[in-house]
């Protein structure tokens, strides 16, 4: 079975849109377009339930049913139970709010492994900690490839180790991480396995039972959403934490680490994306399933999909000797976000020319300072980022490859 794009296309109205007709949308790492599904339902909540939720009169009881229908909704997604799911405004302030909950979890002296591989905002607030006694850990990518090792990973751990850090695929290199094989390492050393899914998840939410991790965030406004951050945080884990919300809410899950109170519209719309995710699994399939086995058949249909165009743009640069790909020159282990560097023109005139090619592209360091750092590659001006999802066509890696072999 295939997926079949028009339909998948005619649920984004960005496809549709006069003004975007003609511009082939390769920035998706950055952001993805929003399916109708949340644009209809984020439309109906500020028309009908914008008023302070959870009351009993008939506009707020809906607002908080649409509230906690989004929870549930997103837990049964990710296998994984309500009480466990966080919506806060983003990745990087949810990781933020965690490093403070969990820095009292743990001793002076204690230590923790973070990726060198991340976006700053699985990064920076782990290492702050270091100013409060915990000792940090870097764990560093190969300067020639961009990966990490997980055989270095085995040598890092002491007796005090509490935590490693890591993305589940990094937005410059694309490469997708052996999570689970991560997590069990650090259980087997009695650490905690937190996972910043930002770059992974737009690909396919994963099955967060099966690759047990503790801590798993992504963020909504790459996954076809509104601009959520969403956390997942193990039961038992959450307890442990030190409340960062209002002294009154000590002890209630939901507000803990979510200090900065909720955007009631955006959580409320959030389930639009699995609204999204179950016409596409109607559209595809009669069989009955629960939402987690929908999401098992989401993910082969989109994978197979992204990894078709992946490979015929992998071949076509891998071809060209006036190109460096940055990570995996294979799609096997990849996902879709291949950062480039002309080798022989430069890198701001080849970005220039392809956008006049009507292709919406990044350029830059992208917030992933660290591995490119370590890749010793400039971080200004950084690298030019392709990154596509599975609403992508044919025709668009087309005018893309079009567009490159025109530029380079
Ligand atoms: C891999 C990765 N992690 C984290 C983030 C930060 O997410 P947010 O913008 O929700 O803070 C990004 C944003 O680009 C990202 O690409």
């Amino acid at each position: 079975m295939n997926l079949d794009i028009p339909f998948i296309r005619s649920q984004f109205p960005a496809f549709t849109e006069p003004s975007l007709q003609g511009w082939a949308f390769f920035e998706n790492a950055g952001g993805s377009y929003a399916c109708k599904q949340v644009i209809d339902r984020l439309r109906d909540y500020y028309t009908k339930n914008k008023v302070q939720p959870y009351y009993d009169f008939p506009a707020s009881a809906q607002a908080g049913e649409m509230m906690d229908t989004s929870y549930q909704r997103m837990a049964d997604y990710l296998n994984v139970d309500a009480s466990e799911i966080h919506f806060g405004p983003s990745t990087t302030q949810n990781v933020y709010v965690l490093a403070n909950a969990m820095r009292p979890m743990w001793e002076e002296g204690d230590h923790i492994i973070v990726s060198n591989q991340d976006h700053e905002a699985n990064a920076g607030a782990w290492r702050r900690l270091a100013k409060r006694g915990i000792k940090v850990t870097e764990w560093q990518v190969d300067s020639e490839t961009g990966l990490l090792s997980v055989e270095e990973l085995k040598t890092l751990f002491t007796d005090r180790t509490k935590m490693v850090a890591f993305p589940h695929c990094s937005n410059v290199i694309g490469y997708i991480n052996p999570v689970k094989e991560i997590s069990q390492m650090a259980h087997d050393n009695s650490a905690l396995c937190v996972v910043d899914g930002v770059g992974w998840a737009p690909h396919g939410f994963p099955d967060l039972k099966d690759l047990e991790v503790d801590i798993y965030m992504f963020s909504m406004y790459k996954t076809f959403g509104p601009h959520l951050g969403v956390m997942y945080v193990k039961d038992e884990l959450i307890a442990k934490m030190e409340n960062q919300s209002h002294f009154f809410k000590e002890g209630v899950k939901r507000n803990m680490i979510t200090p900065a109170g909720p955007d009631h519209a955006q959580i409320a719309t959030a389930s639009g994306v699995l609204d999204y995710f179950d016409a596409v699994y109607e559209h595809h399939s009669d069989k009955t399933a629960t939402s987690a086995e929908r999401n098992a058949v989401l993910n082969r249909l989109f994978r197979d999909h992204e990894k078709g165009l992946l490979e015929r743009l992998l071949e076509f640069l891998r071809s060209r000797n006036d190109i460096r790909i940055v990570g995996p020159e294979v799609a096997d282990d990849r996902a879709p976000i291949v950062s480039i560097l002309p080798k022989k023109k430069p890198i701001k005139e080849v970005y220039d020319r392809l956008t006049q090619h009507e292709l919406m592209l990044g350029i830059g360091e992208f917030y992933a300072v660290r591995p490119l750092m370590d890749m010793n590659i400039p971080v200004d001006p950084g690298v030019i980022r392709i990154s596509f999802l599975h609403y992508t066509n044919s025709e668009e890696v087309d005018q893309l490859i079009q567009g490159l072999k025109d530029v380079l």
